[in-house]
């Protein structure tokens, strides 16, 4: 009988670490939804010790996801546990991950202990968070580039209190696949209790080959638990990516021989949502989920595809999500086919009052624009106006003038807790002149840190969706907002930049 590798997405903790890709806690909810749809084995929901903004997320996700098993990251100190546990109570499944550094580097300059107190903090840490939850996981951080005498003492020990699975970071990116996959089997090889516990893979991209180390760290390590990320997301170059870790354990399962739980179906639609609620954006010839990832270009490649597709084709686009790009619903589509869309696309919506305020966006939509395609269904979904952010601006309407050779104006209808506001301004472009005319009544302060504009389905027909990052006093949000005319787009994405950073329910701090 083949083992199970276990999936464990840290999207909504290390990939949310990523400098711009906070999210809000209903935004993490919705993400922890599509991940239980993807049926991930555990899900790390956050830093719960964090800040107010991180607990409230993981408990959130503790007490709404039910197949999961829920995770919240710790230090290696008791007031971190116990937030951790606290945060997790709701959970069916809870897990704590606690951590510490051992290499020599992050012991002496960070963290300015001595070996002996790592050791000491390890033990008795695990021993703590081992009378609040049964399940615990043991980082040692920068592990790949720690001792590995000491590290085998450390981890034998953490086994000895109740470590349930031992996962080894590459924290920096540093290893090279053969490396890592013997690095992790003299691990298991020379720790007398090393059975006792999963092992797992965790490694970083700094290098671009952080899947490749993960599944080194597999097959010639031994590890059964992946930590990954939806679309690699996470600090610096990222994590390693689910999505290219899982289709090549299942397409090559003739080289692993190993099961996974996850349901492929649902991979394209979790990376669109993280892609656009951080304004990430997937490379084209990203594998798996890029726009690019099945298309076939070239004469010949065309020609070998239509006549037998696995010539070149290794997946099938449809086992990971990929729909033809067909117009799915029109201006005469009723409530239910779109109802029945959203179930095929894998959104669940929390209410029927929500489905009502898309399915009223959605018609707006195709009285402007006769077809709409699954990328755009997905779009309307994503807008926080049919979400549970708490909408201090709404967008009304919007007319600009622009002209070669003039300034550019633009005068702007929005809604400031609820009632109707008019701002005017010129702007070097027309969105530049929208923005500024937001602003005249608004003054927010905010830096813009990002602008981006993205076709939804290809062409200049096509919905434009547009991120807008914006920082203020230490917070980075992400607006979102989809129109068939890139300036309200933008308009939009701006307004709801704004509401996030005025959002209570966001989060209050940065990780620590
Ligand atoms: O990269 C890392 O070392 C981590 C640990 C906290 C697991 O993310
Ligand atoms: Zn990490």
């Amino acid at each position: 009988m083949a083992d199970k590798l276990i999936i464990f997405d840290t999207t909504l903790r290390d990939g949310e670490q990523s400098p711009g890709a906070s999210m809000t806690r209903d935004e993490k909810l919705r993400i922890a939804r599509q991940l239980e749809r993807l049926k991930v084995d555990v899900i790390e929901a956050g830093f719960a010790a964090s800040s107010n903004g991180d607990f409230e997320a993981v408990q959130l996700i503790a007490n709404s996801i039910k197949d999961a098993t829920i995770c919240s990251l710790s230090r290696a100190n008791d007031r971190d546990i116990s937030r951790a546990a606290e945060a997790l109570k709701g959970a069916n499944r809870a897990r704590i991950h606690t951590f510490i550094a051992t290499s020599a580097l992050h012991m002496e300059k960070k963290l300015r202990m001595t070996p002996d107190q790592v050791f000491e903090q390890a033990k008795q840490s695990v021993r703590f968070a081992r009378n609040l939850v049964d399940d615990i996981e043991f980082s040692p951080e920068d592990g790949y580039r720690s001792d590995v005498d000491f590290l085998c003492r450390v981890i034998e020990a953490v086994i000895n209190e109740g470590a349930t699975t031992i996962n080894v970071p590459d924290t920096v990116g540093y290893a090279i696949p053969e490396l890592y996959g013997n690095f992790i089997k003299t691990l298991r090889e020379r720790i007398p209790n090393s059975d006792k516990a999963v092992w797992s893979v965790h490694c970083h991209n700094d290098l671009g080959m952080a899947v490749a180390n993960s599944l080194a760290g597999v097959k010639i390590g031994g590890a059964r638990q992946v930590e990954c990320t939806i679309n690699g997301l996470g600090e610096r170059a990222g994590n390693c990516s689910l999505e290219e870790v899982v289709m090549a354990v299942k397409t090559r399962k003739d080289y692993f021989n190993l099961d996974l739980g996850i349901d492929t179906r649902h991979i394209l639609a979790a990376s669109r949502m993280v892609s656009q609620t951080t304004g990430f954006v997937v490379q084209p010839n990203k594998a798996v989920v890029g726009a690019n990832a099945f298309a076939h270009a070239s004469g010949i490649h065309q020609d070998g595809v239509l006549k037998a597709r696995d010539t070149y084709e290794i997946m099938r686009a449809e086992d990971v999500g990929w729909t033809a790009n067909k117009i799915v619903l029109g201006k005469l589509s009723g409530r239910n086919a779109f109802k029945q869309r959203l179930l095929e696309l894998g959104v669940q919506m929390e209410s029927e009052a929500d489905i009502n305020a898309a399915f009223a966006r959605f018609k707006e939509l195709a009285d402007r624009k006769s077809e709409i395609f699954d990328e755009d269904i997905l779009a309307l979904v994503s807008d926080e106006s049919v979400s549970h952010v708490k909408e201090q601006y709404g967008f009304v309407s919007l007319s600009q003038h622009s002209e070669t050779g003039e300034r550019p104006m633009a005068t702007i209808v929005f809604t400031v807790d609820g009632k109707e506001v008019k701002g005017e301004s010129d702007g070097n472009g027309p969105v530049d002149a929208s923005l500024k005319a937001i602003e005249t009544h608004v003054k927010s302060g905010a830096e813009m840190v990002l602008y981006s504009v993205n076709a939804i389905s290809g062409s200049t027909e096509s919905q434009g969706e547009v991120t807008v990052r914006l920082q203020n006093s230490g917070r980075v949000v992400n607006g979102v907002g989809s129109d068939p005319d890139i300036v309200v787009a933008s308009a939009k994405a701006y307004l709801s930049a704004l509401n996030k950073l005025h959002s209570k329910a966001d989060r209050v701090a940065a990780q620590g």
